[in-house]
């Protein structure tokens, strides 16, 4: 890779990018002394930036995407062959590639049957969100309208999908929000909230106590993400889904399970719900469906939820009255069944176990060596690290201090993530997510990287 060849070329692309480029989730003071950075190719596991520097990407493009990895050309071949034959049209026809893609889709998810393309995860998850809404009207008078989402969890960046958002700076400053959403309490046992044996089932109960006063004739849905993400790398606790589900079928409401980060293979299965026995009415998922090399989310439901909207063909107002322009592009299901071969023919499931089992027990060996751990978490190869000032206390350590741990690892040559702007004073968790083809050599650079900037911010 030589990137440096033309620095020509890159300095005036840098000087475009600071003059005119807002990017995501930055404040962006300091860019006006120091450039942005520019990605500019990537190969594997391994990215180089517009220095020429070369990284080690240990959270798959920033935001757990790229699980197949970078410079995947049979991809690109899939997607090029298709754009020629056929580009777009609107998905109210179909496609080849929607067509072969679903199919493949739902050969994976037992007990689901339907694929509802767009192109985020936050539009997927606002299509059952709007789904659910017009099942209230149409079976409940328009009464069993709300929908619960759990604190700490994310649902995407619209403002009806922050006003189902557990993450408060996240949030903030955004509102009014779209009314009808009601938080549940999160499950993160390490920051337990009740003190009991049998924590998972507890913190499942907390979900009933919200529905029984909320009254359960008036809440549609349940939205949960299987292990929340941004929010803290929260593996739920033993127990609790069994609970869940059990409530859920209680009281007729319809669970939704957001699989924007764990679908497609990231925790070692193809979701992130199959570890857990559930049976879901709705599946998002966007991220890992086409790895990032072309944009596509998915709405998945059952046939049982699809049936409730061609029930009365006479009623011109009976069927799911939306479109999303960019779901009919032929790029993302293309894309996305390359994907699911590579992953299938590469066997990236198991290795995704295996990779995931071996970072988690470097992560608590770390925990041994560092007294700054307080607790590790994780599933597959989706992996996290929360960092204490305290152990005693669990007291969190300053923000300041994590952004040094991943600007030590970035100076190594080391992309990791830390949680960032995400829940109140609760920004102290390392996020690990790489691709799912990483080796044992790229799992031990990761967690070495790791402990070396633990040990030179911490001491
Ligand atoms: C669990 C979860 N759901 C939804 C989203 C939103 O996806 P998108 O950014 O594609 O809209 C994200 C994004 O990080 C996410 O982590």
């Amino acid at each position: 890779m030589n990137v440096a060849a033309s620095p020509n070329d890159l300095s005036e692309i840098i000087e475009a990018d600071r003059n005119h480029v807002w990017h995501h989730l930055l404040q962006h003071k300091a860019l006006e002394t120091i450039d942005p950075k520019i990605m500019v190719e990537g190969k594997g596991m391994k990215l180089w930036d517009a220095t020429g520097k070369e990284h080690l990407d240990a959270v798959s493009g920033g935001v757990w995407t790229v699980n197949v990895g970078y410079g995947r050309e049979s991809i690109a071949d899939a997607i090029r062959d298709q754009l020629v034959k056929l580009n777009y049209f609107a998905n109210s026809a179909g496609s080849i590639p929607g067509a072969l893609f679903s199919e493949r889709l739902i050969s994976k998810m037992p007990g689901m049957s339907r694929v509802y393309f767009t192109n985020s995860g936050t539009e997927a998850n606002e299509k059952a969100f709007k789904m659910v809404r017009q099942i209230a009207h149409k079976r409940f008078g328009g009464k069993k309208h709300k929908i619960l989402y759990r604190e700490r969890d994310y649902h995407g960046s619209s403002i009806t999908a922050i006003s189902a958002g557990g993450q408060q700076e996240r949030n903030a400053q955004y509102g009014p929000y779209t009314p009808g959403f009601v938080e549940v309490p999160h499950c993160c046992e390490y920051r337990a909230q009740w003190d009991v044996e049998n924590y998972g089932e507890r913190a499942a109960d907390a979900i009933e106590e919200v529905i029984l006063r909320e009254g359960p004739d008036t809440v549609g849905a349940l939205c949960l993400e299987p292990v929340t993400a941004g929010g803290g790398v929260i593996t739920p606790p033993q127990g609790y889904w069994d609970r869940v589900q059990e409530i859920c079928k209680k009281y007729d409401i319809l669970l939704h399970i957001d699989e924007v980060v764990c679908g497609v293979g990231r925790t070692g299965t193809w979701f992130g719900y199959q570890h857990y026995g559930i049976k879901p009415d709705f599946v998002t998922m966007a991220k890992g469906v086409a790895s990032g090399y072309a944009a596509i989310a998915c709405m998945v439901t059952t046939e049982e939820v699809f049936d409730m909207f061609k029930d009365d063909a006479s009623d011109p107002m009976s069927f799911f009255r939306d479109i999303s322009t960019f779901g009919g592009c032929t790029a993302g299901p293309a894309a996305a069944l390359e994907n699911m071969r590579i992953i299938e023919d590469e066997g990236l499931l198991d290795n995704t176990t295996r990779m995931g089992d071996r970072l988690m027990s470097n992560l608590n060996g770390l925990m041994e060596k560092h007294k700054v751990v307080g607790d590790v978490r994780g599933k597959g190869l989706f992996c996290g690290a929360e960092l204490v000032a305290d152990r005693a206390t669990k007291e969190p350590v300053a923000e300041k201090q994590m952004q040094a741990v991943a600007a030590d690892c970035m100076a190594q040559g080391v992309i990791i993530g830390v949680s960032n702007r995400a829940v109140p004073g609760l920004n102290n968790v390392i996020c690990l997510s790489p691709a799912l083809i990483a080796g044992e050599s790229d799992i031990d650079h990761i967690s070495d990287a790791i402990d070396g900037a633990l040990t030179r911010v911490f001491g």
